[in-house]
């Protein structure tokens, strides 16, 4: 079973990021197993909290599932243009201590997605992403793409993905990924 670790850059109980999150999860793939979670819990990085106080037990639990996942799929929003600083802090947190980063993202597979209520799908946050993975010594899955744009009019107001159209797109892409996955591990 090829394990696809999700997670979802919004805090937001409605997000349509964590609704994209979530149907990746509801998918039926076979041989693939996706995995959800949200940044919940995650301060702010601190030095002087890492140096005083250790690792945070929510950045030690997301350390530990990204070290469970085959691939990581990052679900991220865009703000002004950029990778919102909850998601970047979350990865920053993820990469310390120095030590610890090779064995949680050296090598890993991961794909980036994104939805944005705007007319271009998170485009711009996605290419703000690959300095940060090109660093981490991830290995980028750039086989698709998934901008999902006027996402208003695709996920109900829970923030369920509702249109048929991108879940078919995210069934295929997330299928893409898994095999992109799986190959590495061979
Ligand atoms: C501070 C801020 C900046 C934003 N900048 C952008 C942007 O540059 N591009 C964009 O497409 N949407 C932008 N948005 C709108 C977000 O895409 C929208 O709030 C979206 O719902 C966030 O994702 P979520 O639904 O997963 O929480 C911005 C929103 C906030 C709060």
């Amino acid at each position: 079973m090829t394990q696809i670790l999700a997670i979802s850059g919004s805090l937001r109980r409605a997000s349509f990021n964590t609704g994209l999150m979530r149907a990746a999860e509801g998918l039926d793939l076979e041989g693939v197993s996706v995995t959800g979670t949200t940044l919940h819990g995650i301060p702010l990085y601190d030095g002087d909290v890492e140096a005083n106080e250790g690792i945070p037990a929510a950045v030690s639990a997301l350390k530990d599932a990204m070290r469970k996942a085959d691939g990581v799929l990052l679900v991220t929003p865009e703000y002004n243009n950029g990778i919102p600083g909850v998601f970047k802090n979350a990865i920053d947190w993820a990469s310390r201590p120095p030590a610890d980063s090779a064995s949680v993202f050296s090598g890993r597979p991961v794909a980036i997605i994104g939805a944005s209520p705007g007319g271009f799908g998170t485009i711009l946050s996605q290419n703000h992403w690959l300095p940060v993975i090109r660093t981490l010594g991830m290995k980028p899955w750039f086989g698709g793409r998934m901008l999902v744009s006027k996402a208003g009019g695709l996920f109900d107001e829970a923030g369920k993905l509702t249109d048929e159209g991108t879940l078919t797109r995210l069934s295929e892409f997330i299928a893409g990924f898994a095999a992109f996955v799986k190959s590495e591990s061979a």
